[in-house]
């Protein structure tokens, strides 16, 4: 066992007791290697992350750049950084829709935090309302949104007054009401296994909301920065939420999220209570300057107009006797097998021949397929042609 392997078990907090282990030396574009020098091709993203690959020069250069310049002067919100200022000024001019204000956070599930904080406080209302089977973050707060109740249960009590509606069920629509703060929920359920929403749903959603004067919250953390074909998967289902989430892909590799509402409705933060809502670390200037190269790079190439492309390409290669079915929007995509006993076998024989997947939270038939935008297609074949072996010699063993 390596001495990094060791003190790694040792000394470094682990989230389950099968870490992937995988020892990064380097990563570059749609590479890691270890330090055996082995390549894996990153069909995952590091979950939606890395939308330009990894270490994208213009990334690289811009927080290098920054860090030479200032990094941390004070707490958010207090002193003009031309960072933050420059990005809320791109991104409000992209969206086009009247979200025009950002509060920098560094993480999803602070933005999710930060959300709920100021849906309460805008509506007087407390009462909040989530999907079934939908993830949108580790604290408290967000672990309440949670509809597995086995599994909160061991963090419980969570905050009051959250409830769970089906996603895609417009029957269910009706519990949204002028007692409700908020609804919050993701364009498309990611670790439910890729979920699209039905046609209307979204829009649905919308008028329900508006009706009862509720805040639509809506969590792109994963869908956002091109993951779906659009810079926005609301702008391909034509709404807009009162309250949109950001985060993973935003720092094309650096730790930020953000919320993005209309001034009026943000301006809540900033009084009565005054610093009402605050973050020592949150928009950091080395973040917010990755983030900027992030979302400069997105908008002057095409990576987000050949989503589609690659994801048909995917399709069509995607075709095995264990695959059940391929569920996508855009490069995130759940490839659906035949049995769940085939998922983790399927997930590390990959792993091995040097193909990065993953799993899902609440799907365990499924693995994930979401590499950076900037795969190619002959890297698109390599990956599927190394998945379709692995499938090849897992059903063997298994006689399927
Ligand atoms: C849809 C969604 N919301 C929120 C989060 C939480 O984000 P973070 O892990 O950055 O706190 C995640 C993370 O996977 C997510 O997928």
């Amino acid at each position: 066992m390596s001495s990094y392997r060791r003190l790694f078990l040792e000394h470094v907090a682990q989230t389950s007791l099968n870490p992937i282990g995988l020892e990064v030396s380097r990563a570059s574009g749609m590479y890691i290697y270890d330090h055996q020098g082995k390549a894996y091709l990153d069909f995952d993203s590091g979950i939606s992350v890395s939308v330009l690959g990894h270490c994208h020069p213009a990334v690289v250069e811009a927080v290098q750049k920054q860090a030479a310049i200032y990094m941390h002067t004070m707490v958010y919100g207090e002193h003009i950084q031309s960072p933050q200022v420059e990005y809320a000024t791109l991104l409000s001019t992209i969206l086009n829709n009247g979200l025009d204000t950002v509060y920098y956070v560094n993480s999803g599930t602070e933005a999710v935090e930060t959300a709920l904080k100021l849906a309460r406080k805008a509506t007087g209302r407390r009462e909040i309302i989530s999907c079934k089977n939908a993830y949108h973050g580790s604290t408290i707060a967000a672990e309440s949104l949670r509809s597995d109740y086995s599994f909160s249960r061991h963090f419980a009590p969570g905050i009051p007054e959250v409830h769970h509606i089906a996603f895609n069920s417009e029957e269910d629509l009706h519990l949204i009401t002028e007692k409700t703060a908020c609804v919050i929920l993701e364009p498309v359920q990611a670790e439910n296994g890729i979920i699209t929403p039905r046609q209307t749903y979204l829009q649905k959603v919308r008028q329900r909301c508006t009706e009862t004067g509720t805040l639509m919250i809506l969590d792109e953390i994963q869908t956002g920065f091109g993951r779906t074909g659009h810079m926005f998967a609301h702008q391909k289902y034509g709404i807009v939420p009162d309250i949109l989430l950001i985060a993973k892909g935003m720092g094309g590799g650096m730790p930020i999220g953000g919320v993005v509402a209309a001034r009026q409705l943000m301006m809540e933060l900033a009084q009565q209570p005054s610093l009402g809502h605050i973050t020592t670390f949150g928009g950091h200037p080395v973040c917010v300057a990755g983030a900027l190269a992030t979302l400069k790079t997105l908008s002057e190439t095409d990576y987000i107009q050949r989503v589609t492309q690659k994801e048909q390409l995917l399709h069509s290669l995607l075709i095995h006797p264990a695959i059940r079915q391929v569920r996508s929007s855009g490069l995130m995509m759940a490839v659906e097998l035949i049995s769940a006993d085939l998922l983790t076998p399927v997930i590390s024989g990959c792993l091995e021949h040097g193909v990065l997947t993953d799993y899902f939270l609440f799907d365990n038939r499924s693995f994930r397929i979401a590499p950076p935008l900037i795969i190619t297609p002959d890297q698109i074949r390599e990956g599927v042609h190394t998945i379709l072996e692995v499938l090849d010699q897992v059903s063997e063993k298994i006689n399927l």
